[in-house]
């Protein structure tokens, strides 16, 4: 039997970064009966998240929405833009921008991967010099994970396509959101980006199963000549039928009546506001793992991450340990060590329906878990982040 409430009371604390806690309000919205995908009322659903949706991207431009995970709205973005054997530009920052190498890799392209230590960001400057030295403009795309999850690192978007620019080249730039979006100021038609990538787990509050692809008229002209592969991923089908609210195929129906309820929230709250929220409970973060005496992994300061904070555990020490004394003491689930990072860092999800009280059972349980699996920290964690809290309203 599948035991989906593991504390005898309370609710869980599911505090890895992402998927995050649903609020009521879109468990609410989506428990409600699924409608006939071709009829008018479905239409009327479509054309308003379609686009409300935009806001959020803070694009005038098209956003498709896949009944898909994160990974499919991936291989949207590389199918639609990029032919076989097209070179890009990728950066080892971290597990996930690892596994969006292995898909285009495995989809054909010649990727070049820049390597990275999984502590810092992508380096503008080596952008900027790479494509620089491209000289004849083979490198068709440069891909960039905005908030490496399994990092805690933020790379700074709006100075990699200064980057880009400076060195003139007119590769087409796509940034996976996955978790950033709605949770760490991101401005797709600012910052020239040409396909967004983002997911419904994280930022925006919902279940998984919804991921897009926001799409400038840059990449809709690459989509015109781009030879690889595609079906399930086309954004003509899907473009085609959207202008009507409509889907190529069955959507998934009762998720999207949670983004429409997920899209409220946001907009009642402000979009400014929910980065101001993250950005806080982040600083709060960081001031508790300061006080326990332990490092965080992101080394530069101007990429600390606002929706998670990836903590280091002393040499000799395993963050499973941790991991299970916390959900098996206190029923909190935190994130993971990742790839290389495996047993070397626990990460604290603080991103999506959170707030101040969330941040502080959270940390209280990192803190008596640390002590109680044998983690060398000191106590005063929790009280370092009280404080902040209480000061900065
Ligand atoms: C930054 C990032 N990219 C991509 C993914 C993959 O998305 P999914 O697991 O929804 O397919 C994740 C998942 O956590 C992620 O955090």
């Amino acid at each position: 039997m599948l035991k989906l409430t593991h504390g005898p009371s309370g609710r869980h604390f599911l505090q890895i970064p992402g998927p995050t806690n649903v609020p009521d309000r879109v468990l609410r919205a989506i428990d409600n009966p699924t409608i006939d995908h071709r009829g008018p009322e479905f239409g009327v659903l479509g054309r308003k998240v379609l686009a409300e949706i935009k806001l959020i991207f803070k694009t005038k431009g098209p956003v498709v929405i896949y009944p898909a995970s994160g990974t499919g709205a991936w291989e949207a973005a590389l199918v639609n833009t990029l032919s076989p054997g097209d070179r890009v530009l990728m950066f080892e920052t971290g597990h996930f921008a690892t596994l969006w190498r292995e898909m285009a890799s495995k989809l054909g392209l010649a990727v070049e991967f820049v390597p990275g230590d999984w502590r810092h960001g992508v380096d503008p400057l080596a952008v900027e010099t790479m494509l620089a030295q491209d000289r004849g403009h083979q490198i068709k795309a440069v891909m960039a994970v905005h908030n490496e999850t399994s990092t805690g690192v933020t790379s700074r978007i709006g100075d990699i396509r200064k980057a880009i620019d400076r060195a003139r080249h007119p590769a087409l730039f796509m940034v996976d959101t996955i978790s950033s979006l709605a949770s760490i100021d991101y401005r797709h038609d600012e910052w020239g980006v040409d396909v967004t990538v983002a997911g419904s787990q994280k930022g925006l509050m919902l279940p998984p199963g919804l991921s897009f692809n926001a799409i400038s008229d840059k990449a809709l002209a690459a989509h015109k000549t781009a030879r690889l592969p595609r079906s399930y991923w086309d954004w003509s089908a899907m473009l085609a039928a959207n202008q009507t609210g409509f889907f190529p195929y069955t959507p998934a129906t009762n998720l999207l009546y949670g983004l429409r309820e997920a899209l409220a929230m946001l907009a009642e709250e402000g979009l400014a506001q929910v980065f101001a929220r993250h950005a806080r409970h982040a600083e709060a973060t960081r001031r508790a793992v300061r006080a326990w005496g332990l490092e965080l992994n992101c080394e530069d300061p101007r990429e600390q991450s606002g929706s998670l904070t990836a903590v280091r555990v002393p040499e000799g020490h395993d963050e499973a340990k941790l991991r299970a004394v916390a959900l098996d003491r206190f029923d909190l689930s935190l994130g993971q060590g990742l790839g290389k990072l495996k047993g070397k860092v626990f990460r604290i999800g603080h991103l999506g329906a959170f707030n101040d009280l969330t941040l502080c059972g959270t940390l209280s349980g990192v803190e008596m878990s640390l002590g109680l699996a044998g983690i060398p920290a000191r106590t005063g964690g929790v009280a370092a982040a009280l404080e902040f809290l209480a000061s900065q309203p």
